[in-house]
């Protein structure tokens, strides 16, 4: 079970938006959900069509323990189930004053639930008080949303800051990943945004960039998410594309394996990735190593005549991927090595035993060795 609290003391950030439109994508990609709303002002109930004052119980009960998360939770679509909440769990600071381990609260209450959920995501308030750290102590990772209109850096290094020490006191650390939302692509201000993110927190920023959309407002204001509402809008196809990014990191755990063994500047070797494909207008290359994100960390690219290679840093180790040609996922023609992924499929496999060991044997080589069909491990 994946525990992601979205969370940023900035109100109107997209934090909601965001923890029910990534709970309903991952829904559809027949992951079992529970959004636990941990803000009393209860938008993510709102959002989810559930009228806060009718839900008899909710987050304040379950934290001041008179109920079990499991009793508190509405089934919304067939794989989303929400914990809701309302104005009342504004006063369980006061009520758990006293109580010694009152920042561990959720954490025990998810401990103990019954039902089996592959995530759960926790829309937390606009303020880092006692309800947030309750998230942060009880998840694995963090997204923080930040709006691109109106980024500060300054709110966003307190932040890391914070969940740092938490992951320090707490003894895990917390995987810390931020989300550009409301990004206006005709404003070029918006683009510096972005821009001066990625350069500052490049390493921590997913590849997903939540856009701007009307219809995400509407959906909201009308309690549906997104792929109830305009499951052809921009906003459907923006969140369920950071869907899909969350879901590669489930076969990416290794990523953090690798990056350590390999991936970096330092290492000093690589894989040379090479496709002929003729008459394509687009070729990426997407793989465990960056997270099934198509083209991330690839260093360099170059096409000739039909042939697209792609260089990444790789160290040594096992790694699965595919080639992205015109938005269609294929295994390497000329790799003969393939296993299955997570996601049931076949995908090629490329070995990386020491600096210089050519990998793929079998494919058509034309000369020079390295501008042939295949991949190679090539000498960084
Ligand atoms: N990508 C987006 N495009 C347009 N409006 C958005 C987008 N994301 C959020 N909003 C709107 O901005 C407001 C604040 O968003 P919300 O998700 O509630 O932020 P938070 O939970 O951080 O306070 C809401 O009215 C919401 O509908
Ligand atoms: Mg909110």
């Amino acid at each position: 079970m994946r525990v992601i609290a979205i969370v940023n003391q900035k109100g109107g950030c997209g934090k909601t938006t965001t923890a029910i439109n990534l709970a309903a994508c991952l829904a559809a990609q027949s992951r079992k959900v529970l959004l636990i709303d941990l803000d009393p002002q209860a938008h993510a109930t709102l959002g989810l069509s559930v009228k806060p004052e009718e839900a008899e119980r909710g987050m304040y009960e379950v934290l001041s323990g008179e109920a079990t998360l499991d009793e508190v939770i509405a089934q919304i679509l067939p794989n989303l189930a929400l914990a809701p909440s309302n104005i009342a769990l504004s006063a369980i600071e006061q009520f758990l004053a006293g109580t010694p381990e009152r920042e561990r609260q959720l954490a025990s209450r998810l401990a103990m639930l019954q039902e089996p959920f592959d995530y759960v995501l926790i829309d937390c308030p606009p303020s880092v008080g006692l309800l947030t750290f309750n998230a942060l102590i009880a998840c694995q990772e963090a997204i923080v949303p930040v709006e691109t209109s109106f980024f500060s850096l300054q709110g966003v290094v307190k932040l890391s800051e914070t969940i740092k020490l938490i992951g320090e006191k707490i003894g895990h650390e917390i995987t810390v990943q931020i989300l550009p939302t409301k990004f206006d692509r005709r404003a070029g201000y918006a683009k510096d945004i972005l821009l001066k993110v990625r350069e500052r927190f490049g390493e921590i920023t997913l590849a997903s960039t939540i856009n701007l959309s009307d219809k995400l407002r509407e959906a909201a204001s009308l309690g549906l998410p997104i792929t109830e509402y305009a499951p052809d809008s921009a906003g459907f196809k923006d969140y369920m594309a950071l869907a899909r990014e969350v879901i590669a990191a489930e076969t990416a755990r290794g990523r953090d394996r690798h990056a350590s063994t390999g991936v970096g500047p330092q290492s000093r070797s690589g894989v040379l990735f090479a496709i002929r494909a003729p008459g394509a207008h687009d070729v990426k290359l997407a793989g465990d190593f960056n997270g099934w994100i198509p083209d991330r960390d690839v260093l360099s690219v170059k096409e000739e005549g039909g042939l697209w290679k792609k260089f990444v840093f790789l160290g040594p180790g096992s790694y699965q991927y595919k080639f992205v040609v015109d938005d269609e996922w294929r295994e390497d023609p000329n790799n003969a090595l393939t296993a299955q992924d997570s996601l049931g499929g076949q995908s090629s496999v490329v070995i990386v035993e020491s600096l210089t060991v050519a990998f793929v044997k079998d494919h058509a080589v034309t000369a020079p060795a390295q501008s042939g069909g295949g991949s190679h491990v090539v000498p960084a």
